[in-house]
């Protein structure tokens, strides 16, 4: 049997910005307030794979009301880390959302470009109403104003992976929020 040597995936992290306890306490916080907010209501959340998913994951069973799910799967980077502004829906909602309660489930925002053609798309579906809640977000690289109602974490303006984030597709099992180290896209370029 041949045996790969492969290096450790947070042996690429130089640096966590958010930790998992972090992460959990502030999901438990958005969840008790989403429940508040939205007692009675009919409530979906619209998340957007595949990045969102360990957040929704979470934050759903953090928000004890009734509520139903949706995903939306739009182009992304590819491989890289610099977002090109075209947007694409690769997956559309399964079911319909006219004068339901639509909460966006968002993973990070970061220069708008997805979020504000999601919510055209949405929007233009006649939903009762469209808010938005995002673990990250990163102020210092927004092109397109977008308005946050559920805000997890400020960060810097720096390229993250993990809790559902990646870089190259890898990196998203990670249970933190982190920054790789240089020579780990020195490796790919
Ligand atoms: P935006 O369209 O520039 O706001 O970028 C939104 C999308 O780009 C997110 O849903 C992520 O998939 C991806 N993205 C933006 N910043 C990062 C990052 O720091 N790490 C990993 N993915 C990111
Ligand atoms: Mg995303």
């Amino acid at each position: 049997m041949t045996v790969v040597a492969r290096t450790g995936q947070s042996d690429d992290v130089a640096e966590i910005l958010v930790t998992a306890e972090q992460i959990a306490a502030k999901v438990r916080e958005l969840g008790a307030r989403i429940a508040t907010d939205y007692q009675s209501k009919d409530l979906v959340l619209v998340s957007i794979l595949k990045g969102a998913l360990p957040f929704l994951a979470d934050l759903m069973r953090a928000t004890p009301i009734p509520l139903s799910l949706d995903f939306l799967e739009v182009s992304s980077y590819g491989a890289g880390t610099e977002s090109t502004g075209a947007v694409r829906i690769l997956k559309d909602l399964a079911n319909p959302i006219e004068g339901r309660h639509v909460l966006v489930v968002e993973d990070i925002l970061d220069t708008g470009h997805t979020l504000s053609y999601v919510f055209d798309h949405l929007r233009a579906q006649r939903p009762e109403s469209v808010r938005l809640c995002v673990l990250l977000d990163k102020p210092a690289r927004r092109v397109i104003p977008i308005e946050i109602d559920y805000r997890g974490f400020e960060i810097a303006d720096k390229f993250v992976v993990g809790y559902g984030l990646d870089y190259a597709e890898h990196y998203r099992n990670l249970p933190f929020v982190g920054v790789l180290k240089p020579e780990v896209y020195a490796r790919r370029s």
